[in-house]
């Protein structure tokens, strides 16, 4: 049953991309939410209430967590729960027209189990869980090696590194080099890959959810600053990383 529901949202994945590039050549509204650094537009809430509709038909029992208010009221992961980012990098989406994600997670009993992270624009569908190693389209992926910070490039959000709290001055130095592209869904595709060593940065449910399944399956860490397993209904500081860049990171950690 749990190979049916991943067969189904893949394909769903391949759907709301069509989606997003047909709408992509229209306009859109943008709002701001919070403040002019954090952006919504219709586009997302189009995606969000696509995404759900389907999700909800291909497994009616679940329950949905999703960024723009069309999801369910959850409080805990009990059962099935699909974790929905509708859009991931909205401000590179309006500004940028690329270096943005789609994502879903789907969480069984508090199991991260497939992890989905659309990259709209390259075309390429990070997917994968539940014991069957992670692809990229139909090409499996190998585990990164397991380098330590010297040896790896890194990605810290821009409000921590602006902030410079928890050491993140010296961490940064103690990497080979420092990158920032503005999407919690990519930047997890380049430590899934192996392109980036470690990602830390303030993630919500659904920037960490997708991510944090199929960093699992790769046998990489998703931990909290503290050292511990993040919750991912909680908002957290969390690093993404090799085992290696966890372990000189933490060191490091104020
Ligand atoms: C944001 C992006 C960004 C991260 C923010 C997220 P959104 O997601 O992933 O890279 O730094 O914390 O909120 O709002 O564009 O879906
Ligand atoms: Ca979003
Ligand atoms: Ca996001």
């Amino acid at each position: 049953m749990l190979e049916e529901i991943d067969a189904q949202v893949q394909q769903l994945m391949w759907d709301v991309r069509e989606r997003t590039l047909q709408r992509m050549k229209k306009s859109y509204d943008v709002d701001l939410k919070t403040s002019y650094k954090d952006l919504v537009t219709t586009v997302d809430k189009e995606n969000e209430q696509f995404l759900n509709q389907r999700l909800r038909q291909i497994d009616p029992s679940a329950r949905i967590i999703s960024e723009e208010g069309y999801g369910d009221r959850v409080d805990n992961l009990d059962g099935h729960v699909f974790i929905v980012d509708p859009i991931d990098g909205t401000m590179n989406f309006v500004m940028q027209h690329r270096n943005f994600a789609i994502m879903v997670a789907l969480y069984v009993d508090g199991r991260p189990t497939y992890g989905y992270i659309m990259d709209v624009m390259n075309n390429e569908l990070y997917h994968g869980g539940n014991g069957h190693g992670v692809y990229v389209n139909d090409q499996r992926l190998n585990t990164p090696a397991n380098n330590g910070l010297h040896d790896s490039l890194i990605v810290v959000n821009a409000g921590l590194t602006l902030d410079g709290g928890h050491n993140i001055r010296e961490i940064e130095k103690q990497a080979r080099g420092l990158r920032m592209y503005g999407s919690a869904g990519i930047e997890m595709i380049y430590v899934i890959t192996g392109r980036i060593g470690g990602y830390l940065s303030y993630l919500k449910p659904w920037d960490l959810a997708a991510g944090m399944a199929l960093a699992d399956e790769m046998g990489l860490v998703a931990k909290g600053i503290d050292g511990r397993r993040v919750n991912v209904l909680s908002s957290n500081l969390v690093l993404v990383a090799t085992k290696q860049v966890t372990d000189d990171i933490l060191e490091l950690v104020d």
